[in-house]
């Protein structure tokens, strides 16, 4: 979910929508915004995207303060009902949320007794706490304060008091949060992007503060009350980088700019003569350690299985790869000396975030690759890696993927050079090959066009097989596949289908085979007979050094261990057309969210 709050001198509605739209890749199954009206707080909520609410707001509605918020639906169905913001029984208080109230039955149980919710969210328990608390005696911030403070989880919330509308009060907890500040107006979002449009300069707001909220100041507390002073940042996030221009989708438009994205790398992580330029306190870190644990979600977590590679074969790092919320409850064994390495497009994500919060706790070093500096992970890691990928909106993640991997072959050489490993490869000669390929093959959007048209339009269900590197980039072809265009799409290794999952192979069942590696390239295209001769429909993807007659797409031949980033391009660009062709919405696809930050 996101949040946005606006007090200024401006009609609110139109500046809070368009920030909710930025935010829409947080969710967008329901929206709604409150605006402090000519009488009282007028509000307004949808189920569906934000477009459905804008046309319930209309062009008039009055009020320069007000607060919005998409929702991702976590307690309870996405609905009118459940849509925020919330208000208390009296309709005092209104109030948007983004996160998780672990213990909403307790404080029920605690202090509602006597009140009848309306909603089925956690939501609704906060606003009604603080009625309670006011009704008990206490002003509108000591009640805000204390209701906080009994809560246990996640959130980053805004609150307005009806009988005292000049205020807008912020609480902050494990979700992210901003305050922009502006000439006679300020304003809150779940991230800077929502209101570039308002302001460039920004305030962090640490887990456990509050902010009272006025249009011409800001004023930071601890819960008990404590003033903190804090400075503002300009964010150097470009406007024009959050649109579309002329795309029609997002995911086309950061599919288009990775070739850019790796040669903007390869600039930030050199110095003027050449050599790779990386802060002295991570490279320590990767040489000290003993076994580096890969942390990661989703799509970075198939990054990770390809930087797992390149540390080990460059490096000669020992690595594991593990899915941030298995290892947050079942962690393995370690190392006696060990380096967590997040890896995060958004650098919000609640289960990586719970891995590392834990990791602190033992003392562990911990490195966060992400495309947010400023993230809660990248601050709240040792060290932070940049992957410079630019705003990523489509929810379907491919320039972060590629940009994260390419850090990877960074560290991996760096660290060789510092342990004085020979290996004769060169990340940086190897990236702007990358880059190159990768813009032959963004030039061939009409073969993969094609490829989807041939494979992928009526088709209930696909394959993806590979082996060794070819491993981790079918499974993200797959994944990618799956989010935006719902065919039931699994990636697997090629060695292991014969042992289950062939039996699911029919007439026409499509099967997509990367080859790019030699050692495995005879071995896959013997996995690929298996399942022809059980009725597959195969399109297979090599390169110069792999090919053979017939196969659908040839990739230029690049370094064997660097081949995700580059055969990954066709995969991502089959499965946009797939989406696109099924009348699928690429860019919020149903039942997504781009950031999730709850675990
Ligand atoms: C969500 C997104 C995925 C993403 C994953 C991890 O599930 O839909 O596209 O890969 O989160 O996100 P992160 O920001 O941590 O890379």
């Amino acid at each position: 979910c996101g949040i946005v709050g606006y007090i200024g001198n401006e009609q609110a509605a139109d500046i809070l929508l368009k920030g909710l739209k930025k935010l829409e890749y947080r969710g967008y199954d329901s929206a709604g915004i409150a605006l402090v009206g000519n009488e009282g707080i007028d509000l307004y909520k949808e189920q569906g995207r934000i477009a459905v609410l804008e046309e319930a707001v209309g062009t008039e509605a009055p009020g320069t303060i007000g607060i919005g918020h998409t929702r991702w639906a976590t307690h309870g169905p996405p609905s009118r009902l459940n849509a925020h913001p919330h208000q208390s029984t009296s309709e005092r208080f209104t109030i948007v949320h983004n996160g998780v109230i672990e213990n909403y039955n307790e404080l029920k149980k605690e202090f509602l007794q006597d009140v009848k919710l309306i909603s089925d969210t956690d939501t609704e328990v906060i606003v009604q706490i603080v009625e309670h608390f006011v009704n008990e005696g206490l002003s509108t911030e000591d009640a805000f304060r204390r209701t906080l403070s009994v809560l246990e989880g996640s959130y980053a919330t805004a609150l307005i008091d009806n009988d005292d509308s000049d205020v807008i009060y912020v609480g902050k907890n494990k979700s992210p949060l901003l305050i922009g500040v502006g000439n006679g107006v300020n304003v809150i979002a779940s991230d800077a992007m929502a209101m570039l449009h308002v302001t460039k300069e920004f305030m962090e707001i640490m887990d456990g503060e509050i902010v009272v909220l006025t249009q011409n100041n800001v004023k930071v507390k601890t819960l008990d009350g404590h003033p903190v002073s804090r400075d503002t940042f300009t964010t150097d996030i470009d406007e024009s980088d959050t649109e579309k221009g002329t795309y029609s989708h997002f995911m086309l438009k950061e599919i288009d700019e990775q070739p850019f994205v790796i040669r903007n790398i390869i600039q930030k992580y050199q110095d003027e003569s050449g050599d790779i330029k990386l802060d002295e306190n991570i490279r320590a870190a990767i040489n000290d350690t003993d076994r580096i644990y890969i942390i990661a979600a989703g799509t970075s977590y198939h990054a990770g299985l390809v930087g797992k590679e390149m540390l080990e074969k460059v490096a000669k790092k020992p690595v594991e790869v593990h899915i941030a919320s298995e290892f947050l409850y079942n962690e393995p064994l370690l190392s006696s000396n060990p380096l967590f390495i997040f890896i995060s497009q958004s650098g919000e994500t609640a289960d990586s975030r719970g891995v590392l919060v834990n990791a602190k706790k033992n003392g562990y070093r911990s490195i966060t690759i992400t495309n947010v500096p400023g993230s809660t992970l990248s601050r709240e890691a040792d060290f932070t890696l940049h992957t410079y990928a630019g705003p990523e909106i489509a929810v379907a993640s491919t320039k972060a993927y590629t940009a994260q991997m390419a850090v990877f072959s960074i560290l991996a050489m760096d660290s060789a050079r510092a342990q004085e490993i020979q290996t004769d490869f060169n990340a940086i000669q190897e990236l702007s090959l990358i880059a190159n390929a990768m813009e032959v093959l963004c030039d061939q959007k009409d073969v993969m066009e094609q490829i989807a048209r041939d494979y992928l339009l009526e088709t209930r269900n696909c394959f993806f097989i590979g082996r060794s590197m070819d491993y981790s980039v079918v499974q993200e072809g797959a994944l990618k596949l799956k989010e935006i265009s719902y065919i039931q799409a699994e990636g697997f290794a090629g060695g292991e289908l014969k042992h289950g999952t062939i039996a699911l192979i029919e007439d026409g069942t499509p099967v997509i085979a990367v080859t790019t590696q030699k050692a495995t390239n005879l071995n896959i295209r013997g996995n690929v007979r298996e399942v022809e001769a059980r009725g597959a429909n195969a399109c297979i993807i090599s390169t110069e050094d792999t090919k053979q007659d017939g196969d659908r797409i040839v990739l230029p031949t690049i370094n064997e261990l660097m081949t995700p980033l580059v055969s990954v391009i066709p995969l991502q660009l089959i499965s946009y057309y797939a989406a696109l062709h099924r009348g699928c919405d690429v860019d919020k696809p149903r039942n997504l969210a781009k950031s999730v930050t709850v675990e």
